[in-house]
């Protein structure tokens, strides 16, 4: 069997460095092509040592330099985050994995779709913000989205071979975080924020975890990954990550997907599509478990999931702003610039601010570029004021 290269484009994320222990697992039929990242020298240095990528990409160039200088001729280096682009197009790749934080990547998740590629989507904040664009330039040019969320994942696993019109409602499992029980704290410090109960994961998903907002930026994946109406998506709060998502039919069968919190799980899945293969993952010991538990999530101390909803309802450009207003306020809370209670206030005030606008019917990437450029704009003008700077 031909190897299938692949390339990891935020590997020296949490996403990105469980990608490369399944890809090293799954060397038999993977071929690590390219890895990407942004300014972690030094990991990307031991990552290209390890596991003999033939391009490496840092998108800052300073941090680019010291990589060249360390590692040498032995690999094509490559500086700025354009340079994704040409790397997604590359004809030795048949897989990218997205792992990159934010929305930088989306030009290459782009690339790769309109070459016909599979793209293995972890980064929530391009399908939350391009989702037209992206399901569009996928069905144009047959490329293929594999989610890797591990609640997307389990989606995509419960409604295989399923008809749409079958579908009555489709239940995401959130974690609740580190406060879902007696909501957040006053003042939450950094460190109580990122103390996420069952998942490691990078900071800015742990801070969106924390707020629920996660969960909100997953039901719009959910609806512009499987075409489903914003009122068929439903979340429910279950504190041991065992359960991912279910699916509910119109005869009134539920569908689940369970295994252990570990995202070398859906890595996996996608890597290896159709097929299963054996994994990394310990298998689940149902009689360890014993018991599982499932709670209506409370939106009135969580506001941001109830956010999410009203920008899905809104349409348009409302998502794109709803997690560029998040990004914003979510790098101002880990700057130390606004307490973790403002975090949903600034977006509610952002979303608020674009819903005055005229709402555009047809969107296109630069009507959305910029909106995500207004809204961040915005927001940061918003925290600014509360910071005083
Ligand atoms: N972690 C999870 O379990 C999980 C689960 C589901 C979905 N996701 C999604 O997956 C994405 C990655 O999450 P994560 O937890 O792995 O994040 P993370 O640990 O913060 O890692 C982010 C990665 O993106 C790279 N990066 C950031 N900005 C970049 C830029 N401008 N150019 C090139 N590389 C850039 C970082 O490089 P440096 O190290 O050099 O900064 C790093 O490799 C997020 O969108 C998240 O929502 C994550």
């Amino acid at each position: 069997m031909k190897k299938r290269g692949v390339a990891v484009f935020g590997s020296t994320g949490s996403i990105g460095r469980s990608a490369l222990e399944v890809i090293n697992h799954l060397q038999h039929e993977v071929q690590l092509v390219a890895i990407a990242a942004q300014q972690s020298v030094n990991q990307i240095c031991a990552q290209a040592s390890r596991y003999q990528p033939e391009t490496i990409i840092v998108s800052d160039p300073e941090a680019a330099q010291k990589v060249k200088d360390r590692l040498g001729r032995k690999y094509q280096v490559l500086a700025g985050i354009d340079a994704l682009v040409p790397i997604a197009a590359d004809p030795k790749i048949d897989i990218v994995i997205m792992a990159i934080s934010g929305t930088a990547g989306l030009n290459a998740t782009l690339t790769a779709l309109s070459s016909g590629k599979t793209v293995a989507l972890a980064t929530k904040e391009i399908l939350v913000s391009y989702g037209e664009i992206v399901a569009r330039t996928a069905r144009r040019f047959q490329g293929k989205i594999l989610p890797i969320d591990s609640e997307l994942a389990a989606l995509h696993q419960c409604l295989a071979g399923q008809e749409i019109k079958s579908i009555r409602r489709l239940i995401l499992t959130a974690s609740g975080g580190p406060f879902w029980q007696n909501g957040p704290p006053k003042n939450a410090t950094i460190d109580s924020v990122l103390k996420h109960p069952t998942w490691k994961m990078g900071k800015k998903i742990t801070v969106d975890s924390a707020t629920l907002m996660n969960k909100g930026l997953e039901v719009i994946e959910t609806v512009k990954l499987f075409g489903i109406p914003p009122d068929k998506v439903a979340t429910v709060i279950h504190p041991e990550s065992v359960v991912h998502a279910l699916a509910e039919f119109v005869d009134g069968s539920i569908l689940a997907q369970l295994s252990r919190p570990d995202m070398r799980l859906p890595i996996q899945y996608c890597l290896t599509y159709p097929r299963r293969v054996p994994s990394l993952v310990a298998p689940l010991n149902l009689t360890e478990i014993k018991s599982l538990h499932f709670f209506p999530p409370d939106t009135r101390r969580f506001p941001c999931l109830q956010l999410a909803y009203e920008a899905l309802r809104y349409g348009a450009t409302a998502p794109c702003v709803l997690n560029a207003a998040n990004q914003v306020a979510v790098k101002a809370f880990l700057n130390r610039k606004i307490a973790f209670e403002l975090i949903p206030d600034i977006i509610e005030k952002t979303l608020k601010e674009h819903m005055k606008k005229k709402k555009r019917a047809r969107l296109s990437l630069s009507i959305l570029q910029q909106a995500e450029r207004r809204a961040t704009d915005y927001a940061l003008k918003l925290i600014n004021l509360v910071s005083g700077e």
